[in-house]
């Protein structure tokens, strides 16, 4: 380990299970030294098991549902008195779409459900950055990272709603990132992440059949939860002082292919 985040603090969201990516960047991050508290909504608390992560990396879990202004204030002004001062960095982890969850196909939405999803996946970041700005509760230089996939930019029909609420949160990490970076030198980005096997990931309809073809088509092959963790930490890190308002491709090369061989085969007739 290279020690790449030594003495910095954070707040991770979205650690249920250790598939999830946050679990994944909390063990990375400890590994480089950093300390941070665990978040998550109150309901995932008893879901998962992220009592077993706060052990193992010396941290503190302070629950909170990211839709609420009241929550989020706890939970950063609970953090700094934790952790003894301003954040470094902060991840949202954070997805959900009940239309996904119930089968609503994306023709036939039901508005309520769009409406939480929205918040939860999409609004939850907005009022993340609102809290963490308005309480000067990050040091300068500090990094905000959140993760996104590219339905955002292209059609992939189960994604349903879900493709709406990330390219609304690529949008926030930009113009929020705008007045981070002006107000108080804080970098915003979004990383856009291959499919992963977790729990919010699975939950896409036909999501083998998903993972399959990026594996196929993108030249490295699909980027894991581990190798997204790392990417995570040197955004974090100091070594990308002067990156901000991206969308960073974390996709082993798949959203600038057209086709690969792997693919092509399938369609190709045997002569
Ligand atoms: N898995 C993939 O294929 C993939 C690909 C690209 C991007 N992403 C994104 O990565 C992020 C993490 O997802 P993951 O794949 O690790 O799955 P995950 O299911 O492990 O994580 C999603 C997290 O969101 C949390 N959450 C839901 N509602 C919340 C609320 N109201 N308040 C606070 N937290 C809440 C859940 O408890 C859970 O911990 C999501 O933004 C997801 O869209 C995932």
């Amino acid at each position: 380990m290279y020690n790449l985040l030594k003495g910095k603090k954070g707040i991770i969201f979205g650690a249920l299970d250790s598939n999830s990516i946050a679990w994944k960047v909390a063990e990375r991050a400890h590994e480089e030294g950093a300390e941070f508290v665990l978040t998550n909504a109150p309901i995932a608390m008893r879901m998962g098991t992220i009592n077993e992560l706060a052990e193992k990396t010396g941290s503190q879990i302070i629950p909170a549902d990211a839709t609420s202004m009241e929550d989020l204030q706890n939970l950063v002004d609970k953090s700094q008195e934790i952790l003894g001062g301003k954040l470094d960095f902060v991840l949202h982890s954070i997805g959900m779409s009940i239309n996904v969850r119930k089968g609503k196909h994306y023709t036939d939405s039901n508005y309520d459900f769009t409406h939480k999803g929205f918040d939860v996946s999409a609004l939850s970041f907005h009022k993340t950055m609102n809290v963490l700005y308005n309480s000067n509760a990050m040091n300068e230089w500090g990094s905000v990272v959140a993760l996104t996939y590219m339905a955002a930019q292209r059609v992939f029909p189960d994604y349903n709603d879900m493709a709406d609420n990330k390219a609304y949160l690529e949008s926030i990490a930009r113009s929020f990132g705008y007045f981070f970076g002006r107000d108080h030198k804080v970098r915003v980005n979004t990383i856009s992440q291959s499919p992963t096997p977790t729990t919010a990931g699975s939950g896409v309809k036909g999501f083998e059949g998903f993972l399959a073809y990026a594996e196929k088509m993108s030249p490295l092959g699909n980027a894991t939860a581990l190798e997204c963790a790392d990417y995570t930490i040197s955004l974090f890190s100091d070594l990308t002082k002067k990156v901000t308002l991206q969308n960073l491709f974390h996709d082993g090369g798949f959203s600038n292919m057209g086709v690969s061989d792997l693919v092509m085969d399938k369609f190709v007739d045997e002569e």
